[in-house]
């Protein structure tokens, strides 16, 4: 039965008021509710500028909300099986910041794969926690690291008892996941926390035909990226808890530290009615997504050159479920790596995908996937297919071990050191003083504090070659190190 409090959208319906009520506005922001025309605003209209509010009196604080704000985020919580929520105007990028925060002070222990997001990194830098980095499941074939498996975990807790949270992926980019409700379980009776990042994982809140949310496996603390599966503005995100464990005063000063003091009303607006739709349409539209992304994945299956990945291929490398909403498939037997496929689905057929890796691509599905779109994808494939297959030698397998750098230093203690600025070939044996990764997907290939091995470098030129978007601090030739010499390291 839905509950028909659902319907109510109490932040958006504050904020349209607003922008009705001809108000004479005396605050920022500067364009006055739309009074400052310019092109986007001829492109626009005006309304998303009267929607564009700072807190004026009756639109609450985020920072701090008691009225508007708060009963949205009420609403959120019981839609997603949660005892309270949090809107956030920064991203999961800043809700992993104020999880890990929240979690762990300096030199606390955190338990977590090594295949994180880069926010995790940066959250590790901040709080000066020390990681004990898993191994996650590595797929040779496809080239892609994928979840974590509760062996691997119950042994981290086992030589880790101090540890105070155990932090989990639910799903990776790629859609895979943990037995999340298992690990929650053994992470709780030896009294560690448990925090999840869901960046990729709203729509678990919406429909029982996906794997289990981080919610429902009883978790204590998720950050949820709304934004990238269930509708709302980018850049929206939500964390969500559940239980007595979270120390919500950390939480509320975490978040405050972090976030803006001018959070976007069109954002947080976007959170309240993207719930709104999700809790009352999610269920049966991402049932009809599913049954739309089956059939497009027996017409990817029918085309030469093309391997479709399926949750009978995830569960067959023993991994615990998939998120069938993303669609990754395999071009590396066309002979065209998944970077050539990227950049040429766009050119010939006008298609965006999400990313790339040497021998895949990845597409994501969202209940505002159109049947129309996934029979463009397919044609785009047979168009390739019918250029490519057959006439160019298929890629190499993967030689993907996926390095697992030697951590020297906390990340904290490697990012404050004294730093020098290194060529790649120079940098060979050093400790890494920044992080290196491709976007997407954003997990990094080094971290501070990590021995830079030739593997590596070579990873790191790999990508430079196949034009991939290499992100670090510097120009992608140098990389900066820990200068050793004069680098007192902080033991203790
Ligand atoms: C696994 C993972 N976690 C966290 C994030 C950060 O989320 P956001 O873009 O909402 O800041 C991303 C972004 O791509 C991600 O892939």
């Amino acid at each position: 039965m839905k509950n028909h409090q659902q319907n109510k959208t109490p932040f958006f319906t504050a904020l349209k008021d607003y922008g009705e009520k001809n108000v004479a506005p005396f605050d920022v922001p500067g364009h006055k509710l739309g009074n400052i025309p310019n092109d986007l605003q001829k492109y626009m209209g005006t309304k998303v500028y009267k929607l564009d509010s700072n807190s004026p009196i009756g639109l609450d604080h985020l920072n701090k909300p008691t009225g508007v704000i708060l009963e949205s985020e009420e609403l959120m919580a019981k839609a997603c099986n949660a005892d309270k929520a949090y809107f956030i105007t920064n991203g999961t990028t800043i809700g992993i910041l104020a999880m890990i925060l929240t979690a762990c002070k300096a030199n606390e222990k955190i338990i977590l794969p090594r295949n994180v997001h880069k926010s995790v990194i940066n959250a590790l830098i901040l709080s000066g926690a020390i990681p004990i980095f898993i191994k996650p499941n590595i797929d040779k074939k496809l080239g892609i690291a994928n979840d974590i498996t509760y062996d691997k975990v119950a042994k981290a807790i086992k030589e880790n008892p101090d540890a105070k949270a155990v932090f989990i992926i639910n799903p990776t980019y790629f859609g895979v996941v943990s037995d999340l409700k298992k690990i929650t379980k053994l992470a709780h009776d030896n009294d560690m926390l448990v925090i999840a990042d869901e960046a990729h994982g709203a729509q678990f809140y919406f429909s029982e035909k996906l794997p289990v949310s981080a919610m429902e496996a009883d978790a204590d603390i998720s950050a949820l990226s709304m934004h990238k599966t269930a509708g709302s503005f980018t850049q929206s995100s939500v964390i969500l808890c559940k239980g007595e464990r979270i120390d919500h005063h950390r939480l509320r000063s975490s978040l405050n530290m972090l976030q803006s003091t001018s959070p976007s009303s069109l954002l947080m607006a976007s959170l309240d009615v993207a719930r709104k739709t999700m809790y009352f349409e999610g269920e049966k539209r991402i049932a009809k997504t599913l049954e739309n992304v089956k059939e497009t994945r027996e017409k990817l299956k029918k085309i030469p050159g093309i391997k479709v990945i399926d949750k009978d291929y995830i569960l067959a490398q023993k991994s615990y479920d998939y998120d069938e909403t993303k669609i990754i498939v395999k071009v590396s037997d066309l002979g065209l790596s998944g970077f050539e496929v990227y950049k040429l689905l766009m050119k010939q057929s006008n298609i965006q995908l999400e990313l790339a890796e040497s021998h895949i691509v990845l597409a994501v599905i969202t209940i505002g996937t159109t049947k129309a779109h996934l029979e463009r994808l397919v044609q785009a494939f047979k168009k390739l297919s019918n250029e490519f297959y057959k006439q160019r030698d298929k890629l190499p397998k993967i030689d993907f071990n996926y390095q697992f750098p030697e951590a020297y230093a906390r990340p904290r203690d490697a990012y404050h050191a004294p730093k020098l600025i290194v060529t790649l070939e120079d940098a060979i044996d050093e400790i890494a003083a920044e992080q290196v990764m491709i976007y997407p997907p954003g997990i990094p290939i080094l971290i501070p504090g990590e021995i830079i091995s030739k593997e590596v470098i070579d990873d790191i030129k790999f990508y430079m070659k196949k034009g991939s978007a290499l992100q670090s601090d510097l120009d992608s030739n140098y990389i900066s190190i820990v200068d050793k010499e004069n680098w007192i390291k902080w033991e203790d």
